[in-house]
């Protein structure tokens, strides 16, 4: 959805379109070409023309309309829905069916800390970060790591980046909003804007007639989230869209995630931003076992465990379309239950998830308290606003040189203007900062500033912004790309030793297995070159050298060759470059981080 934001930003500077560009389709090895070369924005996705100029011109007030959606990383994986792929099943059905397999897939987590118990749980990542010191690092890495370490310490932020200058504005919240398929996601934040008023009435009579007339009556909430063309046909959502609103507390970033297992790559290149995750289950019967696993993949799990693995958190369980249930209290504790076992298994600490009962549909629970007295007679904690206010503000991080991974990137070739979108993982930005624009290398001038649709002068670590730059070649910018601070660029490396937690995988790794490495908005293909070892799921230590396969559950530290280069950082430098991700034929089958950069590219 950044994409808007670049829309905006673009048009604003006279342009007449502006085309999204998926630059990194020349990047990517020719298997990760699906079929078109371009993402030519003049498309429904974007809305350059549609929205009003009240939508463009006010500070978003009805923003909502012109849902930023974008086709983040590689989107034509599309194609495989309606065409029935044959999909290989890497996460077994039945894993946290019951209590009982809940808790052993818990006794199976790694875990560095002799006392853990399921409260004390961290990050799976984290844990393996923290795990570092028991591994024999070599020395170029201790190397790597301390210049990078000393570059920190010899940084001094700008004045202007520490000053608050933009007071009164309240802290951004990225709320990531994730589930299986069909739990009513789009539904849930369309219904949630509408209430909030941010969506005019005007435009939502429109699309309840459109959906009426194309037979998706039931879809008139979630075509606020769900725009083009081919998503509204489908009836699923297939890139990451993005509104706004204001809660009490916070300015709140909505990233509605696609949740069919064909799009988990775009969920992972917009859920990766995110400070807090909205997890919507289906309340109903048959459809909450399906997104555990009943006879398929259950992105319900997948979702949790990615957002787990990207350092979320605190998470709110949105527990949908409970009116299918009569508002059953007892269906309500059971889904508690079942979920909260795995999420516990996942490392969310009990006190930082929250249980809400609701129904998008029929407006119980969302921004007020549930009026149908099926509800309300047992239930009287937060609704999902008040809930979504209660999360703590995330924490940022502005005194480190920049550093703004590159989600999307919109291009002007009318007037050669470039803009990039992404979220500021550290430091400050203002107009006229100078930039590194990795992996080209190439200098850069910031030129103006975007938030929420709206220009300002700073933006600052934590903020998702779109940024125009000048004096760089088109070309030279690239999605999965970093912006830095000039003088210390980030690390562009072929080959990477990984430490991972391999998932509920039926086929197994092995030396050689090709598979997709995600790093935060980059994606690469890449070999296992080596199963250097595995380690013990208490103590984190070696358990044993070169072993030949990895199975489900297991922990081990990998290298892996990467086809091209990615812009990246270990995981003790910067958590949100170190973060990796490995996927085959449909599934994440791994995560992890990176422990070392063993080559690095040019
Ligand atoms: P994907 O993005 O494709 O994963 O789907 P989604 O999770 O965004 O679901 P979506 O909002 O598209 O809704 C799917 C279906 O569930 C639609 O027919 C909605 O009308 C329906 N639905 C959503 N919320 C509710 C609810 O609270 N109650 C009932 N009965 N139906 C709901
Ligand atoms: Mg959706």
């Amino acid at each position: 959805m950044k994409p808007p934001y670049c829309a905006h930003l673009l048009q604003s500077q006279g342009c007449a379109f502006a085309l999204l560009f998926d630059v990194s389709v020349y990047q990517m090895p020719i298997h990760n070409v699906r079929t078109d070369k371009f993402m030519l924005i003049l498309t429904a996705p974007f809305k350059f023309d549609t929205p009003s100029p009240d939508d463009i011109v006010s500070s978003g007030k009805n923003a909502a309309r012109n849902f930023p959606k974008v086709p983040l990383g590689s989107t034509k994986a599309s194609s495989n829905i309606t065409g029935k792929k044959e999909i290989v099943n890497l996460l077994p059905v039945n894993e946290v069916s019951n209590s009982s397999s809940a808790s052993s897939s818990k006794d199976n987590h790694i875990d560095v800390s002799e006392s853990s118990n399921s409260r004390d749980y961290e990050d799976a990542p984290q844990i393996i970060a923290d795990d570092l010191h028991r591994l024999k690092l070599d020395k170029n890495s201790k190397d790597n790591r301390s210049k990078k370490a000393s570059r920190n310490v010899q940084y001094k932020p700008e004045k202007w980046m520490l000053s608050d200058q933009e007071q009164g504005i309240s802290s951004q919240l990225n709320l990531a909003v994730v589930g299986h398929v069909d739990s009513g996601k789009s539904t849930l934040c369309g219904r949630l804007l509408h209430l909030l008023g941010r969506i005019s009435k005007k435009q939502m009579h429109k699309n309840e007639k459109e959906a009426k007339e194309k037979g998706k009556g039931s879809f008139a909430y979630a075509w606020a989230m769900d725009e083009s063309a081919e998503e509204r046909q489908r009836g699923i959502t297939m890139t990451v869209a993005v509104a706004y609103f204001d809660s009490k507390k916070f300015r709140v970033v909505l990233l509605d995630s696609p949740g069919h297992k064909d799009f988990v790559p775009n969920m992972i290149s917009g859920a990766t931003q995110a400070d807090a995750a909205v997890l919507v289950v289906d309340a109903s019967v048959g459809s909450f076992e399906a997104g555990m696993g009943g006879n398929s993949v259950g992105q319900t799990k997948e979702h949790a465990q990615l957002i787990r693995s990207f350092g979320v958190e605190q998470i709110i369980v949105a527990v949908n379309k409970m009116d299918l249930v009569e508002f059953s209290k007892e269906r309500f504790d059971f889904i508690k239950l079942q979920l909260g076992l795995f999420l516990c298994s996942c490392k969310f600490k009990e006190s930082s998830v929250a249980w809400i009962p609701l129904s998008a549909m029929e407006n119980q629970n969302l921004v007020t308290t549930a009026s149908d007295v099926r509800l309300s007679s047992w239930y009287q904690g937060f609704c999902l606003l008040d809930a979504i206010d209660s999360l703590k503000p995330p924490q940022r991080d502005v005194s480190k040189p920049l550093l703004l991974p590159i989600c999307d990137v919109v291009i002007s070739h009318f007037v050669g203007q470039v803009a990039v979108c992404g979220k500021l993982e550290f430091g400050a930005l203002r107009a006229s900062s100078k930039v590194l624009v990795m992996p080209s290398g190439d200098l850069a001038t910031v030129q103006t500033i975007q938030r929420d649709y709206c220009p300002c002068t700073i933006a600052k670590a934590g903020d998702n912004v779109a940024v125009s730059l000048q004096g760089i070649d088109a070309g030279h910018v690239m999605p999965g790309g970093v912006l830095c601070h000039p003088d210390l660029p980030v690390t562009v490396a072929s080959s990477l030793e990984l430490k991972i937690l391999v998932l509920d995988i039926v086929t197994p790794i092995l030396v050689g297995s090709q598979v997709e490495i995600h790093i935060h908005h980059a994606k690469e293909a890449a070999r296992v070159t080596k199963i250097l070892s595995l380690l013990d799921q208490k103590s984190g230590k070696v358990s044993r050298n070169a072993p030949r396969i990895l199975t489900a559950r297991q922990s081990a530290i990998i290298e892996v060759a990467l086809d091209g280069t990615v812009c990246v950082e270990e995981f003790s430098v910067c958590r949100a470059l170190g973060r990796a991700f490995l996927r085959a034929s449909g599934s994440t089958i791994a995560v992890g981080i990176v422990t070392r950069v063993l080559e690095q590219g040019s």
